[in-house]
């Protein structure tokens, strides 16, 4: 089983089994977490799937963010050190423990 750790901006985390294959995005959005806009549909144009990677597994690690990530996520006005957008990252079984806060809106 591969879990996921979602905290809404409400500061409540929530735990829920992801999906294999799916990106993060999709596994927050089908786990019923509709603060996370997601707007584009994980077409890298919107930023509104904006979220802090709070707490990655010892032996997993990320990819890296493309130009375009990095770009837009420099647009936000709440980005950090550990932001990321949730469509940019597979989620496989090393992410298994993954904690994820959701963003505040742009
Ligand atoms: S869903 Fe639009 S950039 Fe990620």
């Amino acid at each position: 089983m591969a879990t996921i750790s979602v905290r809404t901006r409400d500061g409540e985390l929530h735990s829920f089994e992801g999906r294999v294959g799916a990106s993060l995005m999709e596994n927050i959005r089908n786990g019923g977490f509709d603060e996370l806009l997601a707007m584009c549909g994980g077409c890298l144009s919107c930023a509104t799937c904006h979220v802090f990677v709070e707490e990655l597994p010892a032996s997993a690690s990320l990819p890296i963010p493309s130009i375009d990530e990095t770009e837009l996520i420099e647009g936000s006005d709440y980005r950090q050190e550990n932001s990321r957008l949730s469509c940019q990252i597979p989620f496989d079984e090393t992410l298994s423990g993954i904690v994820i806060g959701i963003a505040p809106e742009d």
